[in-house]
Parts: C-alpha cells; sequence; structure tokens
C-alpha cells in the first residue's frame, strides 16, 4: 500500500514483470524493424522511465528523442487542443515510434499522430506500456501494447498521481475503498 497524497493505491504490476514484458516489446521492435533505423519519440513526462528501460533492450540501430503535449483552451466551441512541442528532428522518410505511458481516451495520441504524420514519415507507430481499451473514445490503432488494463487510475513507473508517484518502480492502482 502506497500513499500518495489524498490517495492510497496497492501493488497492481509487480517491477519483474514490467521488465519481463518491456524486453519482448523490445524483441519485437528488434524484428520489425531491423535495418530500419527508427526513430523512437516519447512523450514526456510519463514515458521517460519506460523508453529508458525499453531504449536499453533494442538491439539494432535506433535514435530516440522527447516531445512533449501541452494542452490548452483553443475556443469554448473545440474544446482543449493539443500541439507537439520539442520535436528538433526531421522525420521526414523516417520509420517513427510513438513511445507513450498510457493511453487512456486516446485523443493525445490521436492528435500527436495526425501532427507527426503530417510530417510525412516513412511510417508511424503507437507503441505504449499500458492501454485502457475500454475507456478509448476515438478510433486509435495502437501497435505495440505493454498490458491492457482496466479503466482504473494507475501510479509509478513514469505515471503520476498529480506530479507524485513517478519514482516507483511499479505500478500500483487506486484503492477504491480508500
Ligand atoms: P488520453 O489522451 O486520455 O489517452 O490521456 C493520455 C494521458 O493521460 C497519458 O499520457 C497520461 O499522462 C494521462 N493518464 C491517463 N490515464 C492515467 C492514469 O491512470 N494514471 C496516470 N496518468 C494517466
Ligand atoms: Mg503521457
Amino acid at each position: 500500500m502506497k500513499q500518495i497524497k489524498d490517495k492510497h493505491f496497492i501493488p497492481f504490476i509487480e517491477a519483474d514483470k514490467l521488465q519481463a514484458r518491456i524486453r519482448n516489446l523490445a524483441q519485437e521492435i528488434n524484428k520489425d524493424y531491423a535495418g530500419k533505423n527508427p526513430l523512437l519519440i516519447g512523450v514526456l513526462n510519463g514515458s521517460f522511465m519506460f523508453i529508458g528501460d525499453l531504449f536499453k533492450s533494442i538491439e539494432i540501430d535506433c535514435e530516440v528523442t522527447f516531445i512533449r503535449v501541452s494542452s490548452y483552451q483553443h475556443t469554448e466551441s473545440t474544446g482543449e487542443v493539443k500541439q507537439i512541442i520539442g520535436l528538433k528532428e526531421d522525420i521526414k522518410n523516417r520509420h517513427v515510434i510513438i513511445v507513450e505511458d498510457i493511453v487512456d481516451t486516446g485523443m493525445t495520441m490521436q492528435e500527436v499522430l495526425g501532427q507527426l504524420a503530417s510530417n510525412k514519415p516513412a511510417s508511424i507507430k503507437i507503441l505504449t506500456l499500458l492501454y485502457k481499451p475500454e475507456a478509448l473514445k476515438v478510433p486509435l490503432k495502437v501497435d505495440y501494447i505493454g498490458f491492457s488494463i482496466e479503466t482504473k487510475f494507475v501510479v509509478g513507473y513514469g505515471l503520476d498521481y498529480d506530479g507524485m508517484g513517478r519514482n516507483l518502480d511499479a505500478i500500483y492502482v487506486l484503492d477504491e475503498k480508500s
């Protein structure tokens, strides 16, 4: 049991299980992208720990970079608009893999995918550690999934609750009884 601010979290995916699954994901990348020098684009902040471990297990030629997604209120009618910041690399004709910590409604990834695709990469895929299939609100193809989970709030291994909990080495789930 971990207390973060006002909430209690209980163990959900242990560290060894995370690491084993991440090595499997890396093997899939080794196989699918051999000779393609893929560019992994990590979405900060949540993906920082995951992409570090994933990257260490990738053995083919590959590169890594990071973006942030800033949310701002565009107009009242269009609601929240998300914009990519921080991409310095030219991704034209590159094989791009977007690396995310978790796909929830899918709105962030749909927006990021659309904006990156407009730069004409050779291919573009989404890789996420966690995926909440029942929370998805937009059509989105998620190509590589670490774990599909129920629609519950989780923290740890890069994921936060109000900025806290990212340093936990495993995934914890909100204890709904607390
Ligand atoms: P989406 O646009 O709804 O798919 O949200 C994606 C972002 O919401 C993720 O990159 C996370 O930053 C955050 N998020 C969604 N679910 C959780 C959760 O259970 N714990 C922590 N952050 C989450
Ligand atoms: Mg995120």
